[in-house]
C-alpha cells in the first residue's frame, strides 16, 4: 500500500484542482478534502442569517457554533453545515460571488485552516485550495500549483453548470472567475500564491486523466 503522505493542490478558480484531486484520492485510496467547500459553507450561512459579510466579527461569532462536516461518499465530497445537507446549495451563484469577501477574513481562515490541520493530520489526504502548500500543510510531501487559461477555465465552468442545470454565459464566468483570482491573489491573509517547493501543472491542453496520472506518478515516485 502508498506510504499516507499529504498531497497539496492549489490553483485559481476552475483549473481543475477538485475533478482530479478527487481521481487521485480515489486511486490511492486516500482521504480528499475540498477546503473551498468550507469556506463555502460559511459564505452560505452567513447570507442565511442575514449576516454583513464583510463584518469578521460578526461572521467569527456564527462560525464559532456551526457545525461543518465533510462527508465521503460515492457521489464526491458531502458538505453539512449543521447537520443540513448544503452541498449543492453552496456552489449556486450567489455563494459563489461573495466567497472571496468571506475568506478574505484572517480570524476565519484561523478556525478553518486549524480544522483542516485535524483532518490532514494523519495523512493520506489529498487536498485542494489556495494556501494549502503555503499554510494549511506546509510539510506536505507533493505539492501541486495547478492553473490554466482564465479561457479554458471559463469554458470548464460553462460545461459544468450546463451539466447541473445552472444557467450562466461563458462572458459572466469568465469575468467572476477573473474578478475572485483578483480577490484571492491579491488579499492580505494567506493569498494564492505558487509555493516554493511546488510543481506547476498546466491544465490547458490536459485531459482529466492525463492530468491525474500526472500527479499519481509524482505521488509514486514521493514514496519509492
Ligand atoms: O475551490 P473553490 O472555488 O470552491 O473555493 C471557493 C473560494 O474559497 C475561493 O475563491 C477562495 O476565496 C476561498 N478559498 C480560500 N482558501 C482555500 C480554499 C478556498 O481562500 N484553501
Amino acid at each position: 500500500m502508498m506510504k499516507k503522505i499529504q498531497i497539496a493542490i492549489d490553483g485559481p478558480a476552475g483549473a481543475g484542482k477538485s475533478t482530479i484531486a478527487k481521481i487521485v484520492a480515489e486511486a490511492l485510496n486516500f482521504t480528499y478534502i475540498d477546503t473551498g467547500a468550507m469556506y463555502r459553507a460559511v459564505t452560505y450561512k452567513g447570507i442565511n442569517e442575514n449576516i454583513q459579510l464583510h463584518d469578521a466579527e460578526a461572521l467569527e461569532k456564527m462560525l464559532r457554533t456551526t457545525t461543518i462536516t465533510l462527508k465521503p461518499s460515492e457521489q464526491g465530497q458531502l458538505v453539512f453545515v449543521d447537520g443540513e445537507n448544503v452541498s449543492e446549495a453552496i456552489r449556486s451563484n450567489e455563494v459563489t460571488s461573495n466567497v472571496s469577501q468571506v475568506a478574505a477574513h484572517a480570524n476565519i481562515r484561523e478556525i478553518l485552516v486549524a480544522m483542516q490541520q485535524q483532518l490532514a493530520a494523519n495523512g493520506g489526504v489529498v487536498m485542494d485550495g489556495r494556501d494549502i502548500a503555503t499554510h494549511v500543510l506546509k510539510e506536505a510531501e507533493l505539492k501541486i500549483f495547478m492553473s490554466a487559461t482564465v479561457e479554458e477555465r471559463a469554458h470548464r465552468r460553462y460545461l459544468d453548470n450546463v451539466r447541473r442545470g445552472i444557467t450562466s454565459t461563458i462572458e459572466s464566468l469568465q469575468e467572476e472567475i477573473a474578478l475572485r483570482d483578483k480577490l484571492d491573489s491579491e488579499r492580505e491573509a494567506s493569498p494564492l500564491i505558487q509555493a516554493e517547493d511546488a510543481l506547476f501543472l498546466d491544465t490547458t491542453n490536459l485531459s482529466i486523466d492525463e492530468a491525474a496520472q500526472a500527479i499519481l506518478k509524482l505521488a509514486h515516485e514521493k514514496t519509492l
